[in-house]
């Protein structure tokens, strides 16, 4: 392997024979760093499901990972809905087999207001979409695991719920709360053999970012903010998520890791 340090595009994939034959779950896995993590993921011979709402994104997603001679099905579910959650997880039991990994990507930025300018409405939607949704996931799929003793979860928070950022209150706080969320629940179920930890990415630029949008000067800029001289991409957040997966990390529980080319330092 490994991914090249000055592109953070993956040139050969790390191999963990580990993970081979498992079933995970990738929430938000239609897209961005979801999407490239579910691709790391069936490369490494797993069973893959990729969620998101849109069909037709994730097709695409599963389509391009059985062309790569991987294993992936599609689910359509909104997984701030208990309910949907449930009848995901059950699919997935039915027709993979039970659950070994689950990366609850899911969430979204939301617009960057002014706090004491943020409706309730505003305020309500982002935590739901990041904190809440992380939470029902857990409680989805956690029993399962503490079941068979063994799994790993790994939740998603940012580096805009590490440090104060320009990003709205809202998703600085929701994603500080899926950090001590993982502590928490990784905290209680340790004695099970199950693991639960956090990535913390920095600037990532996805397909839908809006760094796609701004000058190449200001994409400068950003990339200056972070020591290691560039902006991340999806492939650096997935490799780290391949490991907190496989068990070449199974004396690690609780642990945020700031994917963040040292912009954050904790
Ligand atoms: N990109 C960055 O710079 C960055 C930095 C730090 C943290 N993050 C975090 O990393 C995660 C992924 O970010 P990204 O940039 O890759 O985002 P993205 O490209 O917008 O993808 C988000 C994914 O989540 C899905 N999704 C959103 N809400 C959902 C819901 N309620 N139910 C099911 N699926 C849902 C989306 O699918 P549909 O839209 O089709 O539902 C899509 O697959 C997010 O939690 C984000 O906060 C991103």
């Amino acid at each position: 392997m490994t991914n090249n340090g000055q592109s953070g595009q993956v040139t050969l994939t790390p191999t963990y024979p580990d993970l081979a034959g498992k079933v995970a779950v990738v929430t938000g896995g239609s897209r961005g760093i979801g999407a490239a993590t579910c691709r790391l993921l069936a490369a490494n011979g797993v069973k893959v499901v990729v969620n998101g709402r849109d069909q037709s994104a994730i097709d695409a997603v599963v389509e391009s990972i059985w062309d790569a001679g991987g294993q992936a099905l599609g689910i359509v579910a909104d997984v701030t809905q208990w309910d949907a959650l449930e009848a995901m997880r059950q699919q997935t039991e039915q027709t993979l087999g039970p659950v070994a990994v689950v990366v609850a990507v899911a969430g979204g930025y939301g617009e960057p207001v002014p706090t004491l300018q943020a409706t309730e409405e505003q305020w309500r939607y982002t935590v739901d979409a990041n904190l809440t949704a992380t939470f029902l996931t857990a409680k989805s799929f956690l029993p399962g695991m503490i079941e068979r003793r063994h799994g790993s979860l790994i939740t998603m928070a940012s580096s805009a719920g590490r440090i104060a950022s320009a990003s709205s209150a809202a998703y600085a706080a929701a994603k500080a709360g899926v950090v001590m969320f993982t502590r928490h629940i990784a905290n209680e179920v340790g004695k099970h053999n199950v693991r639960v930890n956090c990535l913390a990415p920095a600037a990532i630029l996805t397909e839908q970012s809006k760094l796609n949008q701004v000058p190449e000067q200001v994409r400068q800029q950003v990339a200056a903010m972070h020591p290691l001289g560039r902006i991340g991409t999806p492939a650096d957040v997935a490799l780290a998520a391949l490991f907190l997966a496989s068990d070449s990390s199974s004396w690690l529980t609780g642990l945020t890791l700031d994917v963040a080319g040292g912009r954050v330092m904790l």
